[in-house]
This record gives structure tokens, C-alpha cells and sequence, in this order.
């Protein structure tokens, strides 16, 4: 395997040497593995074929020379997962997740921290220094434990309890810094100095960035699988897939730039015609990328005072990784974009209910501006769209949830038999009465997605009519006190449906939302003036609107 470091600053091509920190010609930190492509064109992709789904797959890219199976935990190979029900929400049928809360410690750091370990074992190293937000943290204690490295973890003091005691879990010592993550940086590159340690350095790591890297390759390999193969694809020359858009949450931008090089190289291996877009997001008090970017400024202004709760995405200072980021970004046609805490707290609980995805706050801001670059139009509905889930949830926290999100059944002191006692606190638990509703929708995609929007916040009987005459005859039976109803149905469509329900009596007054996959025309629009209570576009119903909408209708 033939690869050389390279220094980004004069150039120089050095062997490498995973415990030194500088290039040996200019001292810069700055670096990257540059592969022989010509070699590794020679084996890959069909070795592949014989090696299991997991990050080591793709050795002849990676800087290790010997990988150690003894130091390995199931790093990498991450599911794709489409994301249907989202993917209705915002009209995006080619919706995917890249699920990197499936590593061994729940986030994608998980890539960086298997490879960074294997490297600094074969570099003989026993004892390392780490800034991190959490997750970093979390990650490298879990592979220095088996490689039986001691690790130092600075993080901040607002970095979540639950993940400090899981560092220590570890075995790792934990410093807890009373300050910004740029301080808790300095005062852990002090303490590395002083005591002759080898120090994290964040995306100037040339493990890391080749591990993130891995993330493209195993997108373009599924998606490949999942949407079939590119034309021109031969099994000679075999190609893959890239989608339109690849989105992640960042804090120093470390995974973005390590994605880029993986779509890089794969062009150079002649496996794929194009990099994706790339839309990093950032939480809005703290994202120095994205106000940087959006004056079109070079170097990025830090933000001295960070103001997000979301404390793992907390970098104010990225320093040149912006500048990199920057013109990847532009050069990709790509988009930096911001969140509200707020609005990705959201994107966080509507993942959830609508995928079954429990994300943690920082894994959500990418969600969030998802929705955001949507609505804006930035993201077109034919694009195929992958979103890095990047880490797993926290506890989740209650004010998400608002009131009676448990339902309380006290059998203390209850002396009636169990079975007695049981029915009787269970109708406490659940009303007399559901408010009821017929979905009328010939695709069942579409029936799936608003039984979830409803299933998942209230208490509704749904009734499902899969054309417009079932709809007549169900209506008609059940008294229903809400019908969401589409218009373009073969045969009796929603027009006709509307039709027949306002010309009985007995269902004439029956509130009516229709929920319609495009603009309708002027005429369609008269044609329901008067007969219907609302209309939602299907793209763009957002649950927590459109769940008012049936709330204030059946009230
Ligand atoms: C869950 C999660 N998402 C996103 C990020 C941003 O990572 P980076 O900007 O280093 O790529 C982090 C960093 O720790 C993280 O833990
Ligand atoms: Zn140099």
C-alpha cells in the first residue's frame, strides 16, 4: 500500500508517522494521506466484494498499515436508511438518513476515533490529550480502552452530564473546563505541551479526516444498491452512485472535509462523475461558518460567546477548516445554513415520530436545515438529498413533549381484584370517546404518512378509504368528524367525493381538509370554494400545522 502525508503548506511528501504532529520540512499541521491511485485502482472496487460492510473495507484508502482486529468495535458500515414518511412530509421521494447512530458509541465520531487509535497504537503511543465537545471524547475513550491508551478529556462544564460520566466510564480522566470549547482547546494543547503528550488536533488529524471519509464511500456503495447502478456502469469498470445533496451538522467541520475527499477520491478512481452539494449547518448562536460565509469573507469571523444549547456543536473559532469548508462548498454549489435551537428541538421530536429516529440535538440542526433549504426552494423535489444522523439522543427532554405525554395508572392501594383494578384505572387512562377521522387517499404511502401525523399526537380513530367511492359509503356509515380528503383519485375523485358529501344532509355539515400533491388551478380552486374547510399542499405539511389545522377543525 503506497500513500505519502502531504503538507498543504510547502508541499512536502513525508512518510507517515502517526505520533508526529508537523510536517518535518515547515513545521505546518496542516496535511493530508495522498493515496497512488493508479495502485489502489488496480484492487479496488473488486476486492470489495469479499470484505465484510464495515470502515476497514476500504484499507487500500486508509493510513494504517497493519489494521489491528484486536482494537476493532464494528466501526463504520452505517445502514442508509430512505426515509419515506419525511420524504412525503417535505416532497422528497429520495429522502436518505446515513444512520451513524449505529456506531459502537452512538455518534460518527466513532469513524475518526477507530482509526486515530489504530494509527497512535502502531505509533507506540500510551497516553493522549483530547478537547471535546462529548462525543469525540466519548469515542476515543471507548477505542484507547481497548488499545489500552490513557485518554485526558477536556470538555466544558455544559457538556451533559450523562456523556462526562460516560468518558469516565471508560476509564478516561474527565477535566472539566469553565469556559468556551476554544478555551477548554488551549488549556488542553498547554497541558499536552507541558507534559510532552500527543494532542488531538481536531480536523488537522490525518486519521480523522480519512476516517470520515469513509462515510462517502459506503453512501455512494448503497445508494448504488438502493436506486440501481449508474448508467455506464460495466462490470469491468463498475460505477457508483452520489446524490444531489449531502447535509451535516457541524461544529470545527471535520466531517463535511473528510466527506468531500472520500467523493474526491472516488472521481479520481473514475467510480463516480460528481461531488454532491455539501450544506453543513450550523446551530445559529454559534455559527461563525455560516455568518462568515454569507458575507463572503475568506477567513471566518469567530464568535467569541457562543449562545446554543446545543453545546456539542459549540466550536466558535474553526479557524482554517472554514476556509477549506468554504470553497468545497462553493465549488459543490453547496449552501452553509443556520438553525434556531428551537427549530432543530423540533426537527429533532418530528425524526422521531415520523422515522422512528431517535437523533440528539446536534444530530437534529442538520434536520432542521433540511426543512429549511426545502422550504426555501434550494433543495428541489427530484434531488436525491442524504442527511448525516450524526449521534444519538440524550435523554429526551420534557418540555418537547408538553402535557400529558404519560398517562398515569396507580395500582397502590387498590384492594379490588387485579383484574378489576386494572380495567378500572386503564378508563382513567384512555377517553370514552375519539375524535374520528377518514383518510381518503388511493396511494397508501400517503394513507401511512397521515395516520402518523395523527397517531403520533392525539387521540384519533382513523378510518382508511383507498378511493373516492369507498369514501362515500365509509363516510356515510361512520359519521366521521373530520375527512382529510385528495383530489386526484381514478375514477370518483376528491371533486365527486365533495360533491356527494355536501348534497346529503347527513353529511353536509362533516368538516373537509383536502390534502393535494400540487398547486391546483384557478378553476379547481373555485370548484372547492365554500365546500371545504382547508387545503394543505402534501409536500409541505409539517405535522405540528397541519395537527392544529385537524385540532381546531374537530373542536
Ligand atoms: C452528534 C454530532 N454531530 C455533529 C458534530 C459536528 O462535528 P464536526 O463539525 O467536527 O464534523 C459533532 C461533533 O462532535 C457531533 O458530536
Ligand atoms: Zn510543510
Amino acid at each position: 500500500m503506497s500513500f505519502v502525508i502531504r503538507c498543504l503548506d510547502c508541499g512536502h511528501a513525508a512518510p507517515f508517522n502517526p505520533s508526529s504532529m508537523h510536517c518535518p520540512h515547515c513545521n505546518s499541521q496542516w496535511r493530508a494521506a495522498e493515496y497512488d491511485i493508479n495502485e489502489v485502482a488496480r484492487t479496488f472496487p473488486s476486492e470489495l466484494k469479499n470484505r465484510p460492510f464495515d470502515l476497514w473495507r476500504y484499507q487500500e484508502l486508509l493510513p494504517i498499515r497493519n489494521p489491528n482486529p484486536s482494537l476493532r468495535l464494528g466501526e463504520g458500515g452505517t445502514p442508509l436508511i430512505q426515509a419515506v414518511n419525511l420524504g412525503m412530509m417535505l416532497g422528497l421521494p429520495n429522502l436518505f438518513i446515513k444512520d451513524e447512530r449505529q456506531g459502537p458509541t452512538s455518534s460518527f465520531k466513532d469513524r475518526q476515533a477507530a482509526v486515530t487509535i489504530a494509527a497512535l497504537k502502531e505509533g507506540g503511543i500510551t497516553e493522549m490529550v483530547a478537547a471535546s465537545t462529548g462525543n469525540v471524547a466519548i469515542s476515543l475513550s471507548a477505542y484507547a480502552a481497548r488499545a489500552g491508551i490513557k485518554l485526558w478529556a477536556f470538555v466544558t462544564s455544559l457538556v451533559p452530564a450523562v456523556k462526562m460520566r460516560e468518558i469516565a466510564l471508560y476509564g478516561s480522566q474527565v477535566v472539566k473546563i469553565t469556559g468556551s470549547y476554544d478555551q477548554a482547546k488551549q488549556v488542553a494543547a498547554e497541558f499536552a505541551r507541558q507534559r510532552g503528550l500527543y494532542q488531538d488536533m481536531g480536523a488537522r488529524t490525518v486519521t480523522a479526516v480519512e476516517a470520515m471519509k469513509t462515510i462517502a464511500y459506503e453512501i455512494a456503495e448503497q445508494l448504488t444498491i438502493l436506486q440501481g447502478s449508474p448508467t455506464g456502469s460495466t462490470d469491468e469498470s463498475p460505477k457508483w452512485r452520489t446524490p444531489d445533496w449531502y447535509i451535516q451538522a457541524v461544529s470545527g467541520g471535520m466531517g463535511p472535509l473528510g466527506v468531500y475527499k472520500g467523493f474526491c477520491e472516488l472521481k479520481q478512481l473514475g467510480m463516480i462523475d460528481r461531488i454532491p452539494a455539501l450544506a453543513p449547518i450550523q446551530a445559529e448562536g454559534c455559527a461563525p461558518m455560516v455568518e462568515s460565509w454569507r458575507k463572503g469573507l475568506e477567513k471566518a469571523e469567530p464568535v467569541l460567546f457562543p449562545k446554543t444549547r446545543i453545546e456539542t456543536l459549540a466550536t466558535g473559532d474553526p479557524g482554517r477548516t472554514y476556509i477549506m469548508l468554504r470553497k468545497q462548498v462553493n465549488e459543490t454549489h453547496g449552501v452553509f445554513e443556520s438553525v434556531s435551537d428551537e427549530e432543530a428541538f423540533r426537527a429533532m421530536h418530528v425524526l422521531a415520530k415520523m422515522e422512528g429516529i431517535s437523533a440528539e440535538p446536534a444530530a437534529a440542526v442538520a434536520f432542521a436545515g433540511l426543512f429549511k433549504l426545502v422550504r426555501a426552494g434550494i433543495i428541489k423535489s427530484n434531488e436525491t438529498v442524504v442527511v448525516n444522523c450524526t449521534g444519538h439522543t440524550l435523554p429526551a427532554e420534557q418540555f418537547l413533549f408538553g402535557e400529558g405525554w404519560t398517562r398515569d395508572v396507580d395500582l397502590q392501594g387498590t384492594s379490588a381484584t387485579p383484574q378489576d383494578g386494572l380495567l378500572a384505572a386503564l378508563n382513567n387512562v384512555t377517553p370514552s370517546r375519539f375524535s374520528r377521522v377518514v383518510v381518503v387517499d388511493d396511494t397508501p404511502e400517503a394513507r401511512r404518512l397521515i395516520r402518523r401525523i395523527l397517531q403520533s399526537q392525539g387521540d384519533f380513530e382513523i378510518f382508511e378509504a383507498t378511493s373516492g367511492r369507498e369514501a362515500i359509503e365509509l363516510v356515510n356509515k361512520e359519521h366521521p368528524d373530520l375527512v382529510i380528503l385528495d383530489l386526484m383519485m381514478p375514477e370518483v375523485d376528491g371533486f365527486a367525493v365533495l360533491d356527494a358529501l355536501r348534497s346529503n344532509p347527513d353529511t353536509a355539515n362533516i368538516p373537509v381538509i383536502v390534502a393535494t400533491a400540487k398547486e391546483l388551478t384557478m378553476d379547481e380552486k373555485s370548484r372547492l370554494q365554500g365546500q371545504i374547510q382547508s387545503l394543505m399542499l402534501k409536500g409541505d405539511f409539517l405535522n405540528d400545522e397541519f395537527l392544529e389545522e385537524v385540532r381546531s377543525l374537530i373542536r
